[in-house]
């Protein structure tokens, strides 16, 4: 039987690769995060991606990885926020899986994302001004989803029973 595979999206700073782990454990599915497939092809950080190759050059990593991850199945798959900019990442992601769009509020981001420097569209400039724009730019392309859950308030545990339960619904 053809198990879907449960894909989170959603922006920087909303726990898709915390709960995701979480979720894949509980559910006994396997577990990637297109971050650190990229990392790993790559073999350097994301920030030195961005800083020494440039946004379009992971941006077409990202998109690669995507089409290996889509033909996957049974498996909880972690994107990075950005991945949703590419309307055809998420085509791709659908075929074989449900989308779980996981959204936050801007003090609650700033607060997940404000301890890690790696990050790099973060490091620079007013950073709560920085996420603002970012989630206003980005949000008809969150929506773009199966479900949604706001994680404001919610710690790991709840966020991935309400995954769980959107499946099993399914
Ligand atoms: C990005 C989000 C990051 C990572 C890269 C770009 C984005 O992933 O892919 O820094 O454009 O929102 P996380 O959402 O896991 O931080």
């Amino acid at each position: 039987m053809n198990k879907k595979n449960i894909v989170l999206i959603g922006f920087m700073g909303t726990g898709k690769s915390t709960v995701g782990k979480k979720v894949a454990q509980k559910l006994r599915m396997g577990f990637i995060d297109t971050d650190e497939c990229i990392e790993q092809q790559e073999g350097l950080t994301i920030s030195d991606i961005f800083s020494q190759k440039g946004e379009e050059y992971f941006r077409n990593i990202e998109s690669e990885v995507v089409k290996v991850v889509s033909c996957r199945e049974g498996i909880v798959v972690a994107t990075g926020g950005g991945i949703v900019t590419r309307k055809q990442n998420v085509e791709y992601l659908r075929k074989n899986g449900v989308i779980i769009h996981l959204k936050a509020d801007v003090d609650t981001i700033l607060r997940n994302t404000s301890k890690s420097t790696d990050r790099p569209l973060l490091q620079y400039g007013d950073v709560r001004k920085r996420i603002v724009e970012m989630l206003e730019q980005r949000k008809q392309h969150y929506r773009n989803c199966d479900h949604e859950i706001d994680v404001s308030g919610l710690d790991v545990e709840q966020v991935a029973g309400r995954i769980i339960s959107f499946v099993h619904e399914e």
